[in-house]
């Protein structure tokens, strides 16, 4: 994950950027920089690809000298960890610099319109194209404020921006579009920061405000100011941030949970990094561990996992199956390593498991692996034991989750197992181009699918307050969202201790219809596709026998008004992409209710992060 920090004061920037990004660095990154601006000669860039370290050994004791400054841990997205690449990036003439996270999802077609104006651009990344745009609106006369805001409604996507120019001498200007990660701003004595999270400001400043999406804030020396886009100024108090790092470390969210919710737009971008060429539509798995041979002699995929990770198998299910033509099956690992199955050295075996340490994923890992399969499996932490197991290993890079209930590893193990089915798919040559394409773009669309989802809490709330006091729940889909129906309804129960169940509704009918009632909520997930009209007939039946029906419906579907009480809407997307926006709402219904009813909601009662026992 992308790290800033950013410092105007009295005291030399250079020093005091580099211990920042050191206090970064547990965010991951591939390379470092920073810029300070010489009060004579305007800004010094240093950057360079690789550790900390290397850039700290590049510079030795020749630090640049300066009191405004901007430094940036990267994880590349577009283009390549070289030095070129590194970040902060500047404009042709050097006199902007800007350190950028986020991915500009319209950045071709910016590049090209500022080329053809003769900007020279020196890297191959998306970032670039922001210093080049305030460049331009600097020249036309706009303060920097107004060009970061100018630039700001240019670009798509999620971001967190900051920069700064030779022009404005001691002035900082940041801006936030959707969620790409936060912005901290820090207040000292003489002095002004800001950083991506709080750890990097801890050693200079314990009061701070949140940027929020949406909002710019422009900090010098000894005055900040915010505003929304369009220039409204925006009030803002600064709170005071706790001494212990784990609670620093929950920023202002009142629980990890919640927090964890808001990280998934960054959190995918990480996943994403560097194994989806946004360019060419086509993945690249430099850690998959099968020739393209052995990938042709598959003739069964099984997934395995639990909980949570069990219903991301189960999309996985459908994604290879449908994408690879392999016979695909879904299994409980508890159950599935008692059931003496049919295994050889062409299944291959997809194990699911955030933590690396679940004991039946891990046990039924080990007796496939003694029945001769290869495997792969999703893991979100190094050195956890799936990993010394499996053939090879896709971490999931969701970051470290606290919260007990699943969240970011789910939405990350989705997005993981959607690009290792394109893969193999692509290998096989099952997939055609423009559904390659078609795939390649939506995923490029989904942090700012998952960022939008996150803009409206309010309605979970209203939500919580009218349903938080039920005490059973149906959850219904079809299809690929039939496992969200289970992970909706395994959210539900494991933080708000109320009962709920999913169920495929095309099964109501075989005996689960009589339960309902007025008493008995139903959320319906019903986005646009090939079951749309089979999923609207069920939802019809359950709201015909009193049924309250929730509806999770594709943004544009009203028709879906006429039979729900309340309908969520998820942005449109290809009916294989659905799952993945589709479980924001999940976890934003079961978290307000669980708020609602004063429940533990990181550490709920008897659950464990990681089931190292049977
Ligand atoms: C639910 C949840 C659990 C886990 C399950 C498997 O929110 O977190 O159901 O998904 O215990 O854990 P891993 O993925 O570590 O194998």
């Amino acid at each position: 994950m992308c790290g800033i920090i950013a410092y105007t004061g009295d005291r030399q920037a250079a020093q005091l950027l580099l211990d920042g990004l050191s206090k970064l660095e547990y965010r991951g990154y591939d390379s470092t920089g920073i810029s300070v601006i010489d009060p004579k000669d305007g800004p010094k860039v240093h950057k360079s690809s690789g550790k900390l370290q290397v850039l700290l050994d590049i510079l030795g004791n020749n630090l640049p000298s300066g009191t405004i400054g901007i430094g940036h841990t990267r994880w590349a997205t577009h283009g390549k960890p070289t030095d070129f690449n590194a970040h902060p990036h500047t404009d042709c003439s050097t006199d902007v610099v800007v350190a950028h996270n986020g991915i500009v999802e319209n950045y071709l077609e910016i590049k090209d319109e500022l080329q053809r104006e003769g900007h020279k651009f020196a890297s191959e990344t998306d970032s670039e194209v922001l210093p080049h745009l305030i460049e331009r609106f600097m020249a036309q006369g706009y303060t920097l404020e107004e060009s970061m805001r100018n630039s700001a409604q240019r670009i798509r996507g999620a971001h967190a921006v900051v920069a700064a120019s030779r022009h404005e001498p001691g002035k900082i200007v940041a801006f936030r579009l959707g969620n790409a990660g936060g912005i901290v701003v820090g207040y000292g004595k003489n002095e002004m920061l800001l950083a991506s999270d709080i750890p990097a400001l801890l050693n200079h400043t314990k009061t701070v405000a949140y940027l929020g999406a949406g909002e710019t804030v422009s900090i010098t020396n000894n005055q900040v100011t915010y505003s929304l886009l369009d220039g409204t100024p925006v009030g803002k108090k600064p709170s005071q941030v706790s001494y212990d790092p784990l609670s620093a470390a929950k920023g202002n969210y009142p629980h990890f949970m919640i927090k964890e919710i808001h990280e998934q737009p960054e959190a995918v971008v990480n996943t994403l990094r560097e194994r989806i060429s946004f360019d060419e539509f086509r993945t690249t798995l430099d850690e998959f561990p099968f020739s393209d041979k052995e990938v042709r002699e598959f003739n069964r995929v099984v997934l395995i996992g639990m909980g949570t990770s069990l219903h991301a198998a189960m999309v996985g299910q459908t994604w290879i199956e449908s994408l690879t033509r392999i016979p695909t099956e879904a299994n409980n690992s508890s159950e599935y390593r008692y059931r003496n199955p049919i295994i050889d050295k062409r299944t291959l075996v997809i194990s699911i498991a955030q933590s690396g340490e679940t004991a039946d994923t891990v046990s039924a890992m080990e007796m496939a692996k003694n029945l001769g399969a290869r495997q792969i499996t999703l893991c979100n932490i190094e050195g956890a034991q799936s990993t010394r197991i499996a053939d090879g290993t896709m971490f999931i890079r969701a970051g470290l989750e606290v919260g007990v209930a699943s969240s970011k590893t789910f939405v990350c193990s989705l997005t993981t197992l959607l690009v290792l089915a394109i893969y193999i798919a692509e290998r096989r040559g099952t997939l055609s181009e423009n559904h390659a394409r078609e795939l390649v773009t939506e995923l490029s669309r989904l942090p700012n699918m998952l960022g939008s989802l996150l803009s409206n809490e309010q309605q979970y709330q209203t939500l919580a307050r009218d349903y938080g006091n039920y005490s059973n729940f149906l959850f219904l889909g079809r299809g690929i969202n039939h496992p969200l129906a289970l992970e909706g309804a395994l959210k539900l129960k494991e933080i708000s201790y109320i009962h709920a169940e999913g169920y495929q509704a095309g099964e109501m009918k075989h005996g689960p219809i009589s339960l309902i009632d007025k008493n008995m909520p139903i959320v319906a997930l019903i986005p646009q596709d090939d079951l749309y009209e089979k999923m609207f007939n069920n939802m019809n039946e359950a709201a015909a026998r009193g049924g309250k029906v929730i509806a999770i419906a594709s943004e544009g579907d009203s028709e879906v008004e006429g039979i729900a009480e309340h309908v969520i809407y998820v942005p449109a997307t290809s009916p294989l992409i659905n799952p993945i926006p589709m479980a924001v709402p999940m976890q934003l219904f079961a978290y307000e209710i669980a708020v609602h009813r004063g429940c533990e909601i990181d550490q709920p009662r008897n659950l464990a992060k990681s089931v190292t026992v049977e």
